[in-house]
């Protein structure tokens, strides 16, 4: 079955790839880039509203993923707003000096600081939407933030989460490390079985 892959987020795009190719899918990339809000408050209708979006656009199944990072001492946040944190009111504004993904490490760190709960999750909720019909499925990771970023791998918050029974960072795992326990690859592999059942 060939999927659409509703992201531009090349960490995405390359997980995604990995984890649905030898279930039999082919991820095709997105031929341009498309302007899609996220007026959505949750994962799930932001999901919702990017496969849609990509599906009625480029006329094909389209997959998309609504992730974020979930931390306890921070009252959920960044979740929804993970992408884009450095630049939001919460915690105060952090100035964009290199990459997105470093602005929003630092923020992050700087509002853990002196906190003793570090408890966090990764969530992942993607949608497939084809035909007029649009089929979802969820996947958490829980860990803690560490102190400080280590790791090269991955993309985004992975250099300063621990996942639960690891002592090194997402980012020091290796791919096939990150994919067995990752919310994008537990929602992504659930999904999977969900269309085997309705025979898609
Ligand atoms: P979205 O494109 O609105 O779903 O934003 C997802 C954001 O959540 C990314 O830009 C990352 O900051 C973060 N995120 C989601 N999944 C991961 C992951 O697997 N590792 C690290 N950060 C992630």
């Amino acid at each position: 079955m060939k999927l659409l892959a509703a992201t531009t987020n090349p960490g995405k795009l390359r997980e995604i790839r990995r984890i649905l190719q030898p279930l039999g899918y082919e991820v095709i990339e997105p031929p341009e880039k498309i302007h899609v809000e996220e007026s959505g408050f949750t994962f799930l209708e932001n999901a919702y509203i990017k496969a849609k979006a990509y599906y009625e656009h480029f006329s094909m199944p389209a997959l998309a993923d609504d992730s974020g990072l979930v931390v306890d001492a921070l009252g959920g946040y960044p979740g929804v707003y993970s992408s884009r944190f450095y630049s939001i009111d919460f915690g105060g504004r952090e100035e964009l000096k290199g990459s997105k993904d470093d602005a929003n490490l630092r923020k992050l760190l700087r509002l853990m600081e002196g906190k003793e709960n570090r408890s966090a999750s990764f969530v992942a909720f993607v949608v497939l939407y084809m035909g007029g019909k649009g089929f979802f499925s969820r996947g958490e990771c829980k860990g803690v933030i560490a102190e400080q970023p280590k790791g090269e791998g991955g993309f985004g918050y992975d250099p300063i989460f621990i996942p639960e029974g690891f002592s090194r960072t997402m980012a020091e795992l290796s791919p096939e490390e990150k994919d067995g326990i990752s919310h994008r690859g537990k929602a992504l592999r659930a999904l999977s079985e969900l269309l085997k059942k309705c025979e898609l």
